[in-house]
């Protein structure tokens, strides 16, 4: 995964393409829908501003291929200045934003993923997240056939949520037949979510995983978490990263340092086996210690 600099840099620049993107090597998840993206992904939360900008094309120079931010993040302008900056072709990157809460309602939708779209400077989004279903509101629904209507007009390559629960789903697939792509909910070793994430699969729902690290719920101090990082030769983080991806759930570490971020994405050289995955499922804490959607509604 690692190598020397020049030498491939040469190499991919006699190829055209810019010179770092071997650094690392992600691999792809299909959708429901028949649309690709990898299953590691640039998460965004608070990068801004000039450091935003270097963070995002760094990140991209790297070999990312997929962005994460969102409308309430306030850097979609960032995020786009770093699409560009990076010099990777648009048709290579995957860009996921999500609506904000006070966009809810149909006609909202259509007009916040097209401003999400001119702040990022991209003609079209390719994954378009409803970024909490805000259920006092009583516009998940509409927002959810916006989503669709987006998609059927090819502006959206996949339609999706976040912090959606079993029933959020359940009451989309009711009204319209069509459960989401994607569902972008909080999850690690920590909060592993495996009766939703069951419930999900079995629906053909991808998940994909924020503070994948589980830093927040002390993941990377826990003496399994590092006797497996030892064990493998990685970071904690990178253990905590693949426990997701070996399920086939994508992640999206954020990382400023593209050191840390080129480290979250080397996740696909080791394997953990069953005792591994046993001793990490001590640690989960349950569905009651994740954020619940139900009560926590952000705008
Ligand atoms: N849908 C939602 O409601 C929702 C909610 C929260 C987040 N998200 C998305 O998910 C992304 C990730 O979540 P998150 O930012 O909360 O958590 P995270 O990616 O698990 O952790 C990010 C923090 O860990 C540090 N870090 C990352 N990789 C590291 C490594 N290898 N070693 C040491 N430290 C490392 C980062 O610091 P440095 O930058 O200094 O490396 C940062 O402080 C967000 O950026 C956002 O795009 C979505």
């Amino acid at each position: 995964m690692f190598g020397s600099l020049d030498e491939d840099g040469d190499r991919h620049a006699q190829m055209g393409r810019w010179p770092y993107s071997w650094l690392v090597d992600i691999p792809s998840v299909t959708l429901n829908n028949g649309f690709s993206i990898p299953m590691v992904g640039l998460g965004t939360f608070s990068m801004m501003g000039r450091p935003g900008v270097s963070a995002v094309a760094g990140a991209l120079r790297a070999g990312y291929r997929m962005v994460d931010t969102a409308s309430q993040y306030g850097n979609e302008r960032s995020v786009g200045l770093g699409l560009r900056e990076s010099g990777v072709p648009r048709d290579e990157i995957v860009v996921q934003t999500k609506l904000s809460g006070g966009d809810q309602g149909f006609d909202e939708v259509i007009n916040a993923a097209k401003d999400s779209a001119r702040r990022l400077g991209v003609d079209h989004l390719d994954v378009f997240l409803i970024h909490w279903p805000c259920p006092s509101l009583g516009r998940t629904v509409d927002s959810w056939k916006a989503l669709l209507t987006l998609a059927d007009e090819g502006f959206i390559r996949a339609a999706g949520v976040s912090n959606f629960k079993e029933h959020h789903l359940q009451m989309l697939y009711d009204e319209t037949g069509q459960w989401p792509a994607l569902n972008q909910i909080q999850c690690s070793p920590a909060l592993a979510r495996t009766d939703l994430r069951a419930f999900m699969a079995e629906r053909g729902i991808h998940a994909q995983a924020w503070h994948p690290t589980g830093r927040k719920e002390g993941m990377l101090g826990e003496a399994v978490v590092i006797k497996l990082a030892r064990k493998y030769g990685k970071s904690p983080s990178q253990i905590a990263l693949r426990w997701s991806v070996q399920q086939g759930v994508s992640v999206v570490p954020k990382s400023s340092h593209v050191g840390r971020q080129i480290e979250n994405a080397d996740l696909f050289d080791f394997w953990l086996d069953s005792d591994d995955l046993g001793a990490l499922e001590a640690l989960d804490r349950g569905e009651r210690a994740a954020r619940d959607s139900d009560v926590e509604e952000q705008f």
